[in-house]
């Protein structure tokens, strides 16, 4: 098991708390924002963990499918959410989503992207799997110089350029590709006492034809 895989299966049970002190609600109003969410929608969570997302838009009354490759923050979702209903629990790739084309109104990707290997490889699954029409959401990090992000939180990525993420939406055939600030910082504290992040935080936005 990868570094970043053995992080998520242990801090699971925490991950909701710790989420907490990193960034709030704020982001994920963002996010159903930029994609204008309808009640009764079906909805991809991907790398869904604990139901952030998840939860806010069972809440708005959506349809969701939670894909996560670590079944300990699954499992936590499923604690709190409960199962069958409104929605679905996948394990899965973000590079491989086990979702057919063409079959999901939203896709959304929450604090996922910084932690997979190949950035625009998920881009295209999540594009993929989008309806005519469909909207990919993803809200992630800036590019920062903060290495115990990636030494005590194992991500993979140090954030992202905006003109790389843009051009990873376009070039799989999205239009209307947006990218804004969503107007809140990452914030984590160091365990070694060696620094304190605040990373501002991107809503990146694209509709598939
Ligand atoms: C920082 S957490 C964010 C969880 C949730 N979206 C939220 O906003 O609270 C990142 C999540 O992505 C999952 N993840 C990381 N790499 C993944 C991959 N390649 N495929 C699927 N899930 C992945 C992790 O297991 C973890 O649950």
């Amino acid at each position: 098991m990868t570094g970043s895989r053995k992080y998520f299966e242990s801090v699971a049970p925490q991950w909701e708390a710790m989420r907490q002190g990193f960034f709030s609600e704020t982001v994920r109003e963002t996010a159903f924002g930029a994609a204008g969410v309808i009640a009764g929608r079906l909805a991809a969570d991907i790398g869904a963990g604990a139901g952030f997302v998840t939860e806010g838009l069972l809440s708005r009354g959506l349809r969701v499918i939670a894909v996560d490759r670590s079944k300990a923050m699954l499992e936590e979702m499923k604690r709190k959410v409960g199962e069958g209903g409104a929605i679905e629990y996948r394990i899965g790739e973000a590079e491989s989503l086990p979702l057919e084309d063409r079959s999901v109104d939203y896709v959304f990707a929450n604090m996922c992207l910084h932690h997979v290997d190949s950035p625009p490889a998920a881009i295209r699954e999540m594009a993929r799997i989008l309806k005519p029409g469909g909207r990919l959401v993803i809200t992630d990090l800036d590019r920062h110089e903060f290495d115990f992000l990636r030494t005590e939180h194992c991500d993979r990525w140090m954030g992202f350029d905006r003109p790389d993420v843009g051009r990873w939406f376009t070039e799989t055939g999205l239009v209307d590709v947006q990218i804004d600030c969503v107007g809140e910082n990452c914030c984590a504290a160091s365990q070694c006492g060696c620094g304190a992040a605040a990373v501002s935080i991107f809503v990146a936005s694209g509709r598939r034809t």
